[in-house]
């Protein structure tokens, strides 16, 4: 996913998008990146964070949603945190102090908006698919009409 294509989609403008989003050294135009390496994801926590991009796809929003809201403190864990929904998860509960910080209806808002997000991330071109696929439709409706007085017109003299 490209910053200036998420700015668009979205009505960032520029200002923010830079301010916000971008290091000193990236451009709106860039890809974005992980400036962590996979040898130190692993020392850190065993496993390599996923790529989020298609999360939403492969578990659903549902999923991710219960999964932001299930994080529990657990002594026995090596980060200091479990997960009721991804047991024995190496994920820290990044969110801690977001959820610390408001009410549990605020906090759901939080993860519902990251939700929408990464839904959004997971297939930019949602919408621009609905649309063309409502035209479609009324395409296939129009000629499965055509078609079938084709077909009369055809078989009209064999009995
Ligand atoms: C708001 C930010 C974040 C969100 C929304 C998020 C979300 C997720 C989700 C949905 C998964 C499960 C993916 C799957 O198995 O299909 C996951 C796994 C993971 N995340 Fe995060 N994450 C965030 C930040 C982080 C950060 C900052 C780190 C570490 C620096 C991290 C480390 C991991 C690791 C190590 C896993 C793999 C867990 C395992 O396989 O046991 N995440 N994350």
């Amino acid at each position: 996913m490209r910053y200036n294509r998420m700015a668009l989609d979205l009505g960032i403008s520029e200002e923010i998008l830079r301010e916000n989003f971008l290091q000193s050294t990236q451009k709106p135009g860039d890809l974005m990146t992980v400036n962590m390496s996979e040898e130190d994801a692993k020392r850190w926590f065993g496993t390599v964070p996923p790529d989020l991009s298609l999360t939403a796809r492969s578990r659903g929003a549902d999923w991710i949603y219960t999964f932001l809201r299930s994080f529990y403190a657990d002594e026995k864990s090596v980060t200091g945190w479990n997960n009721e929904l991804f047991a024995d998860v190496a994920m820290p509960h990044v969110l801690y102090q977001q959820q610390d910080s408001m009410s549990d209806e605020q906090y759901e808002q939080v993860v519902r908006n990251l939700v929408n997000f990464l839904v959004y991330v997971a297939e930019p071109v949602k919408l621009i698919r609905y649309g063309i696929g409502i035209w479609v439709m009324i395409f296939v409706g129009i000629f499965t009409i055509l078609a079938y007085f084709l077909k009369k017109e055809y078989w009209k003299d064999i009995h």
